[in-house]
């Protein structure tokens, strides 16, 4: 089982498209074992995008990431951070397929709604970044024998 970190991003908060994102992962079968509204700080939001501290855009970036609370949750599944990605679609909105969570709903390449953890060792750190362990919840869905065969596992 695998878990990756989803940020509803503050114009996600803005535009009241949480609830309709967040379904669209919990119809697919991910299990959410955290969440919580916060605004991030610029020493977090340097800390996340360490990649991009340095680039022409991070600093309009760092004004967007901070501009407002946003949502924070951890996704756990099958591969999530591979098909969370896909369901994502490409960075920029301009480029996305429709179908995707960005194709459907952004125009933009800097506001692109939902960020998630692109690798298993950006996932561990970006989860410990916003969660303290004991946020993180360990339980078991009555339909899990549904949704998977049981020689399915992660
Ligand atoms: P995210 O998946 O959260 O990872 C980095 C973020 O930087 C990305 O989503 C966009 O919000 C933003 N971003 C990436 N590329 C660009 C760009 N060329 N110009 C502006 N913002 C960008």
């Amino acid at each position: 089982m695998e878990r990756t970190l989803i940020l509803f991003k503050p114009d996600c908060v803005q535009r009241r498209l949480v609830g309709r994102i967040l379904a669209r992962f919990e119809e697919k079968g991910f299990k959410i074992v955290a969440m919580k509204m916060l605004q991030v700080t610029p020493d977090m939001a340097k800390k996340h995008y360490q990649e991009h501290v340095g680039k022409p855009f991070y600093p309009s970036l760092e004004r967007y990431i901070t501009g407002g609370p946003l949502i924070a949750a951890v996704l756990e599944g099958l591969d999530a951070i591979r098909v969370v990605r896909q369901m994502l679609g490409a960075t920029s909105g301009l480029e996305a397929q429709p179908g995707t969570i960005r194709g459907d709903f952004s125009l933009s390449r800097q506001m692109n709604l939902v960020h998630a953890s692109d690798g298993p060792e950006a996932a561990q750190r970006e989860i410990e970044l916003y969660f303290r362990p004991e946020e993180l919840f360990d339980y078991s869905l009555v339909l899990e024998p549904w949704s998977r065969a049981e020689d399915e596992v992660g």
